[in-house]
């Protein structure tokens, strides 16, 4: 099968807000994150057998400073301060890609800002 798309605007936001003030984002929109350590955004995501996925985060990041963020799964912290490098302008999406194993059933995957500035504008995850 094809990859699943989450959209951000779906997921579980903690200190973010769903804006579509930029274009190319696909669904309903993107999440801003507050420029701030801790926010986050939470999917759910579901395997139908455990193993190794390709995790695939779609972000925009119009200043020239990375906005990294820990990326946890199911509460372990899988990749620490990811970076997210400027795409050139708020308008501009590129992706991230990481490899996680995931369980049966039902998975947390969890993107939270560890700088001040917080995170990136996150349009969606595909697994
Ligand atoms: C601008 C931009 C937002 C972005 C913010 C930031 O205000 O319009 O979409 O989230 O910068 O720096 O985080
Ligand atoms: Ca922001």
């Amino acid at each position: 099968p094809g990859p699943t798309v989450y959209e951000a605007e779906d997921a579980t936001i903690t200190a973010g807000v769903v804006e579509s003030n930029h274009a190319g984002f696909t669904g309903r929109g993107f999440v801003n994150y507050d420029n701030a350590v801790g926010s986050a955004v939470e999917w759910t995501v579901t395997a139908a057998t455990a193993g190794p996925a390709d995790v695939v985060l779609r972000y925009a990041n119009g200043t020239t400073t990375s906005r990294p963020m820990n990326i946890a799964l199911n509460g372990t912290v899988v990749s620490s301060g990811l970076t997210f490098p400027g795409t050139g302008s708020w308008d501009t999406w590129q992706t991230r890609t990481i490899r996680v194993n995931l369980i049966a059933g039902s998975n947390k995957i969890k993107a939270t800002a560890t700088s001040t500035d917080g995170g990136p504008n996150v349009d969606r995850l595909t697994v």
